[in-house]
């Protein structure tokens, strides 16, 4: 990213001390207004930051989280009631469980090292998901572009919400695929659901893309219909939040109406994700758990009510795509078609 404030990353301490440093994370809820980066300097500064959606989607929690047990690592203890309590943070992004299962595992094989290799291990291994985060995502890119190269120079692509660099370690899931396209010369053009309530898409995917001057046009989400019926959308991409093992694909709210949309007007619709997203514990997506937040989020957006006081409120922040609404998940490993087991 051209301007780019990074989303995610570890700060060395004193005397370039990696495991005396810090995490300082690109807090999301400022944006595209302001680039402010905050320090995190606890475990309990990185929950805050999860739960309010300074950093958000899928693999970056999942990085963030990672850190975050670092900034607790004295000893195997001290790790497992990091995990514990990060893992109350959002339930839905199965990248964070993922990702903290890991560095459990790297506190139990390390706990009984002196304290000071002890943090430097646990500092490898949240350096390690984050790397590795990049690496997948570059992977998605590539693939995801092999499959969509037989699109017309120019192309209509749709996305849901961010999946891009602000949501991962690396340059994004779906729009590394968009990404990869642009570096190939195909000129894809984005249709940015804005994603409401919190508005992702606008704040944050068309940031994203307006920096990397791939053409985009915003739409609100009720338009998505009336410009797929116009012809204008060759391709839905969007990230995905959890995946069961049937292949039913747990994304932000708004993803299902999408890609029902794009089934009613036989367009392909795919999902951009990293093996980091699948849990094959759940048999099907009826078992993923769904965020619901506060009513706040959509009666008083940014600030301002919206409406009359007192409303009841319903707010899922995902929901959940039956696999029969997908043609395709892109991952790291190459894309799995829903007639094959994921
Ligand atoms: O509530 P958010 O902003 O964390 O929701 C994010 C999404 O739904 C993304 O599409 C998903 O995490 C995939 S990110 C690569």
């Amino acid at each position: 990213m051209a301007n780019r404030a990074e989303t995610l990353r570890w700060e060395c301490g004193s005397n370039q001390n990696n495991v005396d440093g810090h995490l300082v994370l690109l807090d999301q809820t400022r944006l595209p207004a302001e680039i402010i980066e905050i320090d995190c300097r606890t475990v309990e500064d990185v929950w805050q930051a999860i739960r309010r959606l300074a950093v958000r989607g899928a693999p970056a929690i999942g990085c963030a989280a990672a850190y975050a047990v670092c900034l607790s690592a004295a000893t195997f203890d001290t790790v497992e009631q990091a995990c514990d309590h990060l893992a109350t943070s959002r339930p839905t992004a199965v990248n964070l469980f993922w990702a903290l299962d890991r560095m459990r595992e790297a506190g139990k094989r390390g706990a009984t090292l002196p304290a000071g290799e002890f943090a430097e291990r646990m500092l490898a291994e949240a350096q390690a998901i984050h790397e590795e985060d990049r690496q997948m995502c570059a992977d998605i890119g590539q693939h995801g572009a092999d499959l969509l190269s037989d699109l017309p120079m120019g192309s209509g692509i749709l996305t849901h919400c961010n999946a891009g660099a602000l949501a991962t370690g690396g340059d994004g899931t779906a729009l590394s695929v968009i990404f990869e396209l642009a570096r190939r010369g195909r000129r894809p053009h984005v249709w940015v659901d804005e994603t409401r309530p919190l508005l992702q898409g606008a704040r944050l995917t068309v940031w994203e893309l307006m920096q990397r001057g791939i053409d985009c046009t915003l739409i609100c989400d009720s338009m998505a219909a009336q410009v797929m019926r116009e012809g204008r959308v060759q391709a839905v991409v969007t990230g995905a939040d959890r995946i069961a093992a049937n292949g039913d694909a747990a994304n932000k709210i708004g993803t299902y109406g999408v890609a029902t949309l794009a089934k009613a007007h036989g367009i392909p619709f795919y999902i951009a994700a990293p093996s980091s997203t699948f849990d094959r514990s759940l048999a099907t997506g009826e078992a993923i758990p769904i965020e619901v937040r506060d009513s706040l989020e959509i009666t008083h957006g940014f600030g301002r009510a919206t409406s009359p006081a007192g409303v009841t409120v319903y707010n899922p922040a995902f929901d959940v795509t039956p696999v029969g609404l997908i043609s395709g998940i892109i991952t790291e490993a190459g894309v799995v078609h829903p007639s094959s087991r994921c």
